[in-house]
């Protein structure tokens, strides 16, 4: 960033409790690809790098603060009643210390782009404007133009006559302006309109008055400037954010089998040749190697996959490392704590927690590992349960390299398996098994004569 934006300061208002979305959670904490939508705010004035964040919340509105106590670049300021943007900027002015302009965002409108807002700042050291052209201006602030084309004033959509109603050019709010000429416009606003509100708007006609050149911007897409009301305007603002991501990752090497049906919530991060299938849930921090292929409707959660690895349809990978050449799924869930080291397999409803799996290990149907440490070259047969807890405790299960474990066992924690050891199918193994043998711990079979009992009528 250039000197010139050194004393940049930004103001979300936030204060509006957002009636139309029927909930009990402020507006502004309601998620957009699982970030609160103030969050978005917060991340795209920070690239601005302004000296100071200020956040105006409304009245009982703690549930704000608390959202973002990490977060600690920014201040706060409560506006208890609701009396218009001007009066919002008015509270929010003093808790700048070092900023000499103000640039206005909105915790409800979450898609304005860095991009936009550096050039909004680049293009004015006084008085900025963004402004988009829309087919239906209805409730929005007319940006009205004198004859020579120059901004004269905003007028609010309740106080406009049928020709300024006419115009198509409105305010997105979004504005830049300098912090003393502001402090003493905003002393000098009345509610003397429709609303009984004081407009931030306003001011715009009183910098004109004193001869200030007014810098319009536009965005790119009009979605830039658009807020969320309702639940049906969140919806349609994720689509719009996922698109753009889609569209980014298709352009950075990715294939997407359908870009509408795919969510990031969080980052990612792909090598080559990746292929993701469709309804693919991705969240936190997700980095995948080159040459993955992910199948259809997975969820990853804060994952590291290496490379060449098949992740196959309908799994669900939580906080866990797939190393190279793994194949997983379908139907596989790794939760917190799961590592493959790599060349293996994990197939259907199998559940891996807190275990690492080592170079080359089957673990291919119906099975529970949980806190174990399985070497090299393990097989472990279909239904097999490591019984990690005893009721009040955790223990661990250690499968040395090469071991076979039969289908449906059961291993009693804490357990070791031998190098090379084979555990017979159905067996409960509660004490150490050594290497190379054969332990096995079942009723040995019989067959006597039987008569089934008959059902007595
Ligand atoms: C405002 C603009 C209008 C513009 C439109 C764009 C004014 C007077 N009008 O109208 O020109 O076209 O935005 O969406 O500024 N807020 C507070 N405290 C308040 C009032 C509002 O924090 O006292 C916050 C709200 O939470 C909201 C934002 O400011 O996020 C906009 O307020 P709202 O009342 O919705 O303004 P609009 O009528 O939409
Ligand atoms: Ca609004």
């Amino acid at each position: 960033m250039t000197g010139k934006h050194h004393q940049l300061g930004v103001v979300i208002l936030a204060a509006g409790q957002g009636t139309r979305m029927k909930s009990r959670l402020p507006k502004v904490l309601h998620r957009l690809a699982g970030r609160p939508l103030l969050g978005h705010v917060i991340d795209c004035a920070r690239v601005l790098e302004p000296v100071e964040i200020v956040v105006v919340y409304g009245h009982g509105g703690d549930q704000v603060r608390t959202r973002f106590t990490d977060e600690v670049d920014l201040r706060w300021v409560e506006q208890a009643e609701q009396l218009g943007t001007g009066h919002a900027v008015q509270l929010a002015l003093p808790a700048f210390e070092q900023a000499d302009r103000i640039l206005v965002l909105y915790g409800d409108v979450p898609l304005t782009r860095p991009e936009t807002l550096v050039e909004l700042v680049a293009a004015s050291d006084r008085f900025g404007l963004l402004t988009v052209d829309l087919d239906d201006p209805t409730g929005y602030g007319r940006v009205v133009r004198g004859t020579t084309g120059q901004v004269e004033r905003i007028v609010e959509h309740k106080d406009a006559d049928a020709t300024e109603r006419a115009i198509r050019e409105v305010n997105t709010g979004i504005m830049l302006l300098p912090r003393e000429a502001l402090a003493r416009w905003l002393d000098g606003l009345s509610n003397d309109n429709t609303q009984g509100e004081y407009y931030l708007t306003d001011v715009l006609a009183m910098a004109v008055r004193e001869g200030m050149d007014i810098q319009v911007c536009q965005p790119r897409e009009s979605t830039e400037a658009e807020g969320v009301n309702t639940r049906s305007q969140l919806a349609a603002l994720e689509r719009v954010y996922q698109r753009r991501v889609a569209e980014q990752l298709m352009a950075a090497g990715v294939t997407l089998r359908d870009p509408s049906r795919f969510d990031l919530r969080g980052s990612l991060r792909c090598g080559t040749d990746v292929e993701i299938d469709i309804n693919a849930v991705i969240e936190g921090d997700v980095r995948i190697g080159s040459r993955v292929t992910i199948g259809a409707n997975c969820v990853l959660r804060d994952v590291v996959i290496g490379d060449d690895v098949e992740i196959l349809d309908h799994c669900v990978l939580e906080q866990s490392r797939v190393g190279e050449g793994s194949r997983v799924g379908p139907f596989a869930r790794l939760r917190p704590g799961a590592e493959l080291v790599g060349g293996g397999h994990v197939g259907n409803f199998v559940e891996i927690k807190k275990s690492r799996v080592g170079r080359g290990s089957k673990v291919n149907h119906l099975t529970y590992i949980g806190d174990a440490e399985i070497g090299e070259g393990v097989n472990i047969g279909a239904g097999t349960i490591t019984c990690n807890y005893d009721g009040a405790n955790k223990h661990r299960t250690v499968i040395e390299d090469r071991a076979f474990i039969g289908s449906n066992s059961a291993l009693v924690a804490p357990v070791t398996i031998g190098e090379n050891a084979t555990i017979g199918a159905g067996s409960v193994i509660g004490k150490d098994a050594p290497g190379d043998q054969l332990t096995l711990s079942r009723v040995k079979q019989v067959s006597l004569s039987w008569q089934r009992p008959t059902k007595k009528t």
